[in-house]
């Protein structure tokens, strides 16, 4: 097949696929339409003995020039095999229920009389191994895409395979347009950064996520609407208020490899807390959520030094994490801190704080209103620098030529008089 019609055949999948130059076969069956498909790289690393009492190994890349002999297709098995070199090959057992189809097996046989790849092998035998790929649970008229590196490993042979498109058991002679990606190829969401979740990410590329596209670089969150805005006070039993807190908030949290994100409903909100010298604790408690913000009063300013969060998610799991080693939200005692803008924070790698209309004064209350406000960054944003820069840069050049127009006219009135 020639490599036009082969880039063309990609397209067909539905595939922007990384100009990879993958050992591509199409097997056909016995009416010559195509039953299977597979484009992908593999290497091999061979541990064989050699003369001298010696182990050495073998690293093989499979070529891409390779014969198909021996692929066939079934209704409900499928083989493909490729050869190479001198009577090595590597084959692929696939086989299928109604919905699924899943690759049972691979087996790698090499020729140690083969003395370019094994040179001073002391066997001269074919030497076949046998694993079980993780490639399961793939949707029947889908391709299968894997182009994270998979490796396998047996006794005396590592098979590293990489992007990996293939498509067994093709229905109508034409390939899917679906994808079935691997695990390891499926992004994980972009906050927050895991580091050391719980979850381990192993390397099996084991999946039967159906797309129509190819596996998404961004995950599409369900954007929830902005948070209602909430307002807090802790009243110590006089009727004065001795922490203020408004805000709206959203939390985005990481449940094993689900990210998920849930907005503090204000109402139905149960305000509790205290007012202390050095510290002050405020609690909300919703259906949805617990939350202990504990702020800390260093004599001259305040900050936020701990979060504590008790979350319900949707599978009615709980979730809990806790940081109190914060420094957020820090103003001057006496003043409130006060952030407009939508802003995120880091919590822990498993937690993200975002908050909206945020002005909290957790000391030094005086009747019943912030205090001034001391505003975060990104509100004192330089956009609303530059009008202004840009008044004060005209308006001092405008003085300017208004000075030196009259001086000029005193200069030339002057010269008048003199004359
Ligand atoms: C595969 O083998 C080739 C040649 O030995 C090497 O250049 C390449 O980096 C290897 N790739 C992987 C993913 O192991
Ligand atoms: C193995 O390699 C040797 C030497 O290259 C060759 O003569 C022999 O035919 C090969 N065996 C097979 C089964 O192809
Ligand atoms: C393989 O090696 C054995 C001895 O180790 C020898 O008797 C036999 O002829 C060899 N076979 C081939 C095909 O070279
Ligand atoms: C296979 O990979 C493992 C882990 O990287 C390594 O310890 C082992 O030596 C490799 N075996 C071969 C035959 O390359
Ligand atoms: C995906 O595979 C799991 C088993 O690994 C199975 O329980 C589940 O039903 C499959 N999902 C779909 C959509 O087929
Ligand atoms: C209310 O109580 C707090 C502490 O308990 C105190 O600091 C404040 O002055 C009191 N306000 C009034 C109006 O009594
Ligand atoms: C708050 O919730 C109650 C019932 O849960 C509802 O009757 C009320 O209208 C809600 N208030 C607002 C402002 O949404
Ligand atoms: C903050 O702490 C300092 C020193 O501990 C104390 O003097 C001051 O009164 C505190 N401020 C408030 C508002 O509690
Ligand atoms: C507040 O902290 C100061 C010094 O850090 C300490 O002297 C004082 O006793 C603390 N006050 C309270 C009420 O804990
Ligand atoms: C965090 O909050 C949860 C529930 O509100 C509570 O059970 C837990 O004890 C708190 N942890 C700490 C260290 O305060
Ligand atoms: C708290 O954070 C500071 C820097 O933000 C860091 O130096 C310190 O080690 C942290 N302490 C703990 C107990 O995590
Ligand atoms: C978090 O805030 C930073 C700027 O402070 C912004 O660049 C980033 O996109 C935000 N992340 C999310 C997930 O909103």
């Amino acid at each position: 097949m020639s490599r036009n019609a082969a880039s063309v055949l990609i397209l067909i999948c539905g595939i922007v696929f990384q100009l990879s130059h993958g050992v591509e076969v199409n097997v056909t069956d016995s009416q010559d339409k195509l039953c299977l498909y597979a484009n992908l790289m593999v290497n091999f690393t061979v541990l064989y003995e050699a003369a001298g009492n010696e182990n050495k190994t073998a690293k093989i890349q499979l070529p891409s020039d390779v014969t198909k002999d021996g692929s066939k297709c079934d209704t409900t098995s499928s083989t493909l095999k490729l050869n190479f070199g001198e009577g090595h090959s590597f084959s692929m057992n696939f086989t299928t229920n109604e919905k699924m189809y899943q690759a049972d097996s691979i087996t790698f046989s090499y020729n140690l009389s083969d003395s370019s790849h094994f040179p001073q092998s002391l066997s001269n035998e074919t030497v076949s191994v046998t694993v079980k790929p993780q490639i399961t649970n793939v949707g029947l008229d889908t391709c299968y895409s894997c182009k994270s590196e998979d490796m396998i490993q047996a006794d005396l042979v590592n098979m590293t395979l990489w992007n990996v498109l293939m498509q067994a058991f093709v229905s109508n002679g034409s390939k899917s347009e679906k994808i079935t990606s691997c695990k390891a190829d499926i992004p994980t969401t972009p906050v927050p950064p895991t580091t050391h979740s719980t979850s381990t990410t192993t390397a099996a590329p084991v999946t039967n996520t159906t797309s129509t596209a190819p596996p998404p670089t961004t995950t599409p969150t369900p954007t929830l609407p902005p948070p209602t805005t909430g307002k807090y006070s802790i009243n110590p039993g006089n009727g004065t208020a001795c922490l203020l807190a408004t805000f709206g908030l959203r939390i985005g949290f990481k449940q094993g490899e689900k990210y998920q994100e849930m907005n503090l409903e204000p109402n139905g909100t149960k305000v509790s807390g205290n007012c202390g010298v050095n510290s002050s604790e405020l609690q909300l408690t919703a259906n949805t959520m617990t939350i202990l913000f504990t702020f800390t009063n260093d004599t001259t300013k305040f900050h936020l030094q701990a979060l504590n969060l008790t979350a319900k998610t949707s599978s009615g799991a709980e979730f809990s994490q806790m940081n109190t080693n914060l420094s957020l939200w820090e103003a001057t005692i006496g003043s409130s801190y006060m952030c407009n803008k939508e802003q995120n924070y880091t919590i822990t790698n498993l937690l993200t704080l975002y908050t909206f209309n945020l002005q909290v004064q957790p000391f030094g209350v005086k009747k019943d209103g912030f205090s001034t406000a001391e505003e975060c960054f990104l509100d004192s944003d330089l956009s609303f620098l530059v009008p202004i820069a840009v008044g004060v840069a005209l308006s001092f050049l405008i003085i300017l030529v208004l000075i030196s127009y009259l001086i000029g006219r005193r200069k030339s009135r002057t010269g008048y008089q003199s004359v």
